[in-house]
């Protein structure tokens, strides 16, 4: 027989065998960077931590955004927490996000196998009876609401020319979104903003792609102006990518593909685990 615990919306069983520890809750988001959605996920994070069950809460991003899932799922474990629950705050919810989160936790389990916890994820916001309420709220809300006020003329907005010397593109078809795209890409453009890469190293900028070609080196990472195509790319890799060649000017070799005419696979040190 489980334990059973309280997660506010809905009760889990948990197994006495994964429940010996304390118990972390994580709640996940796309992205963030300005202030005011980072309050919003720490009232959110608030609100969690204050459950019972719960004993101690933080938020992260998938994608953009610091801190990284990544980088709280280490701080967790590190700090003793054997049990996380994931809390995906998306709407609508991708089916395909748990075939996602289970490819690279197990990477990042493999990179850092000790003491790594167990982790659970929480139900959809769809899958949970308050969303269909929410929105009903929100809608009798905006009934009641002013209405937008446009100003009667708009200037016209005027743009930078980026000085670039790098384009960073990141495949974000499905092979690659399946093979953990969106943590890389994020782990870039964290890295981007931390290192001032718009500027340092004569310029870089970073764009999400759609399908690149080479389906099976998934996730797939292009650097112009050589074009060099990186295959098995990890955030490892992206901070090989940014030292040697964004900055350093030299490609990193043993993550490049070079076009041959024939079909290439990964080679097998950049070969992603097999879901659990
Ligand atoms: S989906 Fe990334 S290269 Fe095709």
């Amino acid at each position: 027989m489980g334990r059973r615990r309280g997660f506010g919306l809905r009760t889990v069983t948990i197994d006495r065998a994964h429940a010996s520890g304390r118990v972390a809750a994580i709640l996940l988001a796309r992205s963030a960077v300005a202030v005011a959605p980072i309050d919003e996920m720490r009232a959110m994070t608030n609100r969690v931590g204050a459950i019972a069950d719960i004993d101690s809460a933080a938020f992260a991003f998938s994608e953009q955004g610091e801190p990284s899932l990544r980088d709280v799922i280490r701080r967790l474990r590190d700090e003793g927490f054997e049990d996380i629950v994931l809390l995906p705050l998306f709407l609508p919810m991708e089916p395909s996000l748990k075939a996602w989160l289970v490819r690279v936790l197990s990477r990042w389990r493999n990179d850092e196998p000790e003491n790594w916890p167990t982790i659970r994820l929480a139900p959809a916001p769809m899958a949970t009876a308050v969303v269909g309420a929410m929105v009903e709220e929100m809608a009798r809300a905006a009934l009641m609401a002013e209405s937008l006020k446009f100003p009667a003329k708009t200037a016209a907005e005027g743009s930078m020319i980026p000085t670039q010397k790098h384009r960073v593109l990141f495949c974000m078809g499905g092979p690659c979104n399946n093979a953990g795209a969106p943590a890389v890409w994020g782990h870039f453009r964290n890295e981007q903003i931390r290192l001032d890469l718009h500027t340092n190293g004569e310029g870089t900028v970073s764009a999400k792609a759609s399908c690149l070609g080479p389906c099976s080196l998934a996730p797939v990472v292009q650097v112009y102006p050589e074009g060099v195509y990186y295959g098995g790319v990890d955030e490892a890799g992206i901070d090989r990518i940014i030292a040697e060649h964004i900055l350093g000017g030299k490609i990193v070799a043993s993550l490049a593909y070079a076009p041959t005419r024939g079909k290439q696979r990964l080679r097998p040190a950049q070969t992603p685990p097999r879901d659990k």
